[in-house]
């Protein structure tokens, strides 16, 4: 008899339009796992059951997504350094004697798409991280680790990147301000790392921080460019990206956590492009 292929998910709210199963779908069937990934579209109030019983009928493992991430910290037995300092998680897996593991690969799956595929380099280069919530909070301590010259984190909520400051400030050379307090000056790298796109807006910040060199990173992606790939191009920039490429690497990850081997990205990013050009055009 054929063994059931083993459950793994992702659970948000809402995450009917989530990629992952099409990317651990591909996942799986280039590294030959038996397995099925499916969508769990699960209300606050609900997450913590709902985790709970996937595992205790014997589910592997779960990507988390918006708004769960902090829950899931909340929720695992154990969590990974990376994870804990987080204090956000966005892979579960069941691990020995029943207990849930939680882990981060968030910003494992930014540092992968800027350095490995799109070649951009952060040591030694000046970075600004629009942002003080849960996505930046995920990838501060990865970007800190490639030794940038400086992070600077501006919020529309000054408070918040103050905070931010706070708990990461020892990995780095960071500091934080509010929009209007930003430097008049080029930064290398910009990463927003806010949820306006979600809204159709733009964080209201200076273009002053665009220089022609500025390599322009959205963690966020849309059905076509997002707006702040828009506005960064509009400013000049010398390359805007979205995060496509991070939500690939960020499950690669995972997979590897859950599955002990990493697949090769490049022909599911590849995949993923052709998709988005066939429904662009
Ligand atoms: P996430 O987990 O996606 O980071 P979050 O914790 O709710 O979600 O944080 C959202 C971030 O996007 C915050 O930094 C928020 O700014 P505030 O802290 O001032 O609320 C930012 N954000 C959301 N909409 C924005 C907008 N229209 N302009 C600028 N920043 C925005």
């Amino acid at each position: 008899m054929n063994t059931p292929p083993d459950q793994y998910g992702v659970v948000g709210h809402p995450v009917s339009h989530s990629l992952s199963p099409f990317i651990h779908g591909l996942f799986a069937r280039q590294t030959k796992q038996n397995l099925v990934y499916r969508l769990h579209d699960v209300s606050p109030d609900k997450f913590r059951s709902h985790v709970l019983e996937f595992f205790a009928r014997g589910g592997k493992g779960l990507n988390v997504t918006v708004p769960h991430k902090l829950a899931a910290a909340e929720l695992a037995n154990d969590l990974s350094p990376r994870a804990e300092r987080a204090g956000a998680v966005n892979t579960l897996a069941l691990r020995d004697e029943h207990r849930i593991f939680g882990d981060n690969t968030d910003g494992a799956g930014l540092i992968q798409d800027l350095k490995a595929n799109l070649k951009v380099a952060i040591a030694n280069r000046r970075v600004l991280i629009i942002g003080a919530g849960g996505a930046t909070r995920g990838v501060l301590a990865p970007l800190l680790q490639q030794k940038p010259k400086a992070v600077v984190i501006a919020n529309r909520t000054a408070a918040r990147a103050r905070d931010l400051v706070d708990d990461f400030g020892d990995l780095g050379a960071l500091s934080h301000c509010g929009f209007s307090e930003l430097p008049g000056d080029a930064f290398d790298l910009i990463i927003n790392a806010t949820s306006a796109g979600l809204n159709s807006e733009v964080p209201a910040i200076s273009a002053a921080v665009i220089g022609a060199g500025t390599v322009c990173y959205d963690m966020t992606y849309g059905k076509g460019s997002t707006p702040f790939v828009r506005w960064a191009q509009e400013h000049g920039c010398s390359r805007a990206e979205q995060g496509i490429g991070m939500l690939v690497e960020q499950a690669a990850e995972s997979f590897l956590l859950w599955r002990g081997m990493r697949p090769d990205t490049a022909p599911v990013l590849a995949a993923i492009e052709r998709q988005r050009s066939i429904s662009a055009s």
